[in-house]
């Protein structure tokens, strides 16, 4: 609702005491199926995903978690229900545009490149998505703002600088998570983020998570960890071909 209608339906006396804006609905799963041939994996999944808050996908191995991650990332359309981004259903969508600009997807097994440094990888990605859509650029300020995203996900200037070989496991999954940021997504979706973390680093990374939720931005990820998902704000589980939560 507009600002200006809200202040109207106020009462006068009551000035002071504006509620919060109520929260933005980014993402809404309509009984969403997906099936591959005559398999059916996922089976009228309902479900409501907020900016500024962290959601875990959990279920066991196979019951579809990587399978609604595509579906949700635009890498392929739902078998039959529907899938609504910010309102819009997402068959009607520019995939391209809405995997450069709406979506960050980080992947378990990070998908970097391992010989070039953690800042080569960010301004890559960038630089592809600018060029893919025409837009001129200048590469000192994708330096710039790729170096403001390692920062800001916890990187030291000597380790952006280093070859992702190496770096440490956590320190690689930053720097995934760096280039997700780089399109300015709304929707951050990760497949088993801390998979291959230990504990500690797990723990620094559903941090850094959860702090870019309370940004603003509509965090999902993918878990078959109890103590991860135990770290999120709300939690859907996936059993084969049924929704139980
Ligand atoms: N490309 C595919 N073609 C056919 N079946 C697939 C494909 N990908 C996954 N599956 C099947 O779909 C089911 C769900 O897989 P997946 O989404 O990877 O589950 P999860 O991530 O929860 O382990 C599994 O039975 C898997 O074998
Ligand atoms: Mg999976």
């Amino acid at each position: 609702m507009l600002k200006e209608n809200v202040e109207k339906l106020m009462p006068e006396t009551s000035a002071d005491a504006v509620p919060a804006p109520s929260p933005r609905e980014l993402v809404r799963l309509d009984r969403l199926c997906y099936s591959y041939g005559s398999h059916q994996v996922l089976k009228n999944i309902s479900a409501s995903f907020l900016a500024g808050k962290i959601y875990a996908i959990v279920g066991r191995s196979g019951a579809g978690k990587t399978t609604l991650l595509s579906v949700m990332s635009g890498l392929t359309d739902p078998t039959s229900g529907s899938l609504y981004v910010n309102g819009e259903d997402i068959r009607k969508e520019d995939k391209y545009i809405y995997r450069s600009h709406t979506v960050g997807v980080i992947f378990q097994s990070y998908n970097l490149l391992n010989k070039l440094t953690a800042l080569e990888n960010v301004v890559l990605s960038m630089e592809i998505s600018l060029r893919n859509q025409g837009t001129h650029y200048d590469r000192a300020a994708l330096q710039e703002e790729a170096r403001r995203l390692l920062d800001r996900v916890g990187l030291t200037p000597d380790e952006m600088d280093r070859r992702v070989l190496k770096l440490s496991g956590g320190q690689q999954q930053r720097v995934a998570i760096a280039r997700a940021l780089a399109c300015q997504p709304d929707i951050l979706l990760a497949d088993e983020p801390t998979g291959s973390l230990d504990q500690e680093t797990q723990a620094e990374i559903m941090t850094l998570l959860k702090d870019l939720a309370r940004e603003g931005k509509c965090v999902i990820i993918v878990t078959h960890s109890p103590e991860v998902a135990g770290m999120a704000d709300e939690q859907i589980t996936l059993t084969q071909a049924k929704k139980t939560a």
